[in-house]
């Protein structure tokens, strides 16, 4: 293919080898030249789907980056150290792929979707933070949830959120993972993974972007991932019983049209969970978050704010948010005196960004939702 094509390639391979290898820094810049590569390719894109994947695609890698980022940073200096997850038993190579995160993030952290958090907290929370009481009113916790919905309305967040409100480990199986580090080795990494998060207390598995695992209708996928997913489904249901009190399997996609059948069938992800965009309350609740530690003008009015960014998603916002903030830093670094975030600015960054979320993906949602429930 094209030139763009073929440097994209070329950074993501050697992003992907990087990180394998616990090099965080070059990963995380191989990572970001992807993702512009990425971002290049999808603008030259034609048609709107193809556009979007790619998007998509960018975003994903976009998001590794971070994630390597974050990894250079937290005291887990890399694959050298062994994780405390990996169990005796565990070899070297465990390490290598078993990343195991302790979220720091809370409920309180995402904005709106009180309905979703109540359900979770019924389903995975408090059976296990009152394991007694769960049993006396035969209650049952575990199981799998599925976070469906458009990009950036908070599902990845949501899923680390879970896992920091029960403190329980977090292990998160993504397409990259599963290309970079289970080649060969599948099944037993499927075990040892398995075994990892039994030996926490409370563990949550959780597969990202979880459409991208098991192509539904193409065969261009992966072998490696169609091998993979359908196991660690069939894992799933081999721990309904003996394990559910302390392992729950979350999973997220933005593309739910696109899942196996497989992936929905009983004692697997069969709670489905829809994650709409932020309404009003959400959207303000958003705004203070994203705004709360910088200097703000006194004629900010975020209820207006709140109502003229119907349609954004929280990934909008939080953008939003980051970009107006960059106009009064760099008048602040060119004169001196501090400047602030003012209204206006904030509306000029709004009418400058466009929703990422058409009418016409909101429709699609509504529709297969509408299925769902049939
Ligand atoms: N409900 C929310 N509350 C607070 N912040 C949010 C919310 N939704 C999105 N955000 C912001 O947007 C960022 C991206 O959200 P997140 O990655 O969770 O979206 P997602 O639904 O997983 O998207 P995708 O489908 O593209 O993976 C978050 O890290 C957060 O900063
Ligand atoms: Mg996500």
């Amino acid at each position: 293919m094209s030139a763009s094509w073929d440097t994209f390639e070329r950074y993501r391979q050697k992003g992907l080898d990087a990180r394998r290898a616990g090099q965080w820094d070059s990963a995380r810049i191989y990572l970001l030249e992807a993702a512009r590569s990425m971002a290049q390719l999808s603008k030259a894109a034609q048609g709107p789907e193809l556009r979007q994947s790619r998007q998509e695609m960018a975003q994903r890698l976009l998001e590794l980056a971070r994630d390597c980022q974050a990894a250079r940073q937290s005291h887990r200096p890399g694959p050298r150290q062994p994780p405390e997850a990996a169990s005796q038993s565990d070899g070297g190579a465990a390490r290598q792929w078993l990343v195991r995160e302790k979220p720091a993030q809370r409920f309180d952290d995402v904005a709106g979707l009180e309905d979703v958090k109540q359900d979770i907290r019924l389903k995975m929370v408090y059976p296990f933070a009152h394991p007694d009481l769960a049993s006396k009113f035969g209650i049952h916790g575990g199981g799998g949830v599925l976070l469906y919905g458009p990009p950036g309305t908070g599902k990845t967040l949501l899923a680390k959120a879970t896992a920091g409100e029960i403190d329980a480990a977090f292990f998160r199986i993504s397409p990259a993972d599963v290309l970079s580090k289970w080649v060969g080795e599948a099944e037993q990494n499927i075990k040892k993974l398995f075994d990892a998060a039994a030996a926490e207390p409370r563990s949550i598995i959780f597969i990202d972007e979880i459409e991208s695992l098991i192509p539904a209708r193409r065969d261009e996928g992966s072998s490696v991932m169609q091998r993979v997913v359908p196991q660690i489904l069939q894992g799933m249901e081999g721990f309904d019983t003996k394990d559910s009190r302390s392992i729950l399997f979350m999973g997220a996609t933005n593309v739910p049209w696109q899942l196996d059948p497989a992936v929905l069938r009983p004692g697997r992800f069969d709670e489905k969970v829809y994650i709409p965009l932020p309404d009003e309350p959400a959207r303000r609740k958003m705004l203070e978050m994203y705004l709360r530690y910088r200097p703000v003008a006194g004629d900010v009015e975020l209820d207006r704010l709140a109502a003229a960014l119907d349609g954004y998603s929280g990934a909008d916002i939080k953008y939003i948010c980051d970009r107006a903030a960059i106009v009064p830093f760099l008048q602040s670094v060119a004169g001196g005196a501090e400047e602030q975030i003012t209204h206006a600015i904030i509306e000029d960054v709004i009418a400058d960004t466009p929703r990422s979320v058409t009418a016409e993906l909101l429709k699609r949602f509504e529709q297969w939702t509408g299925e769902m429930v049939k």
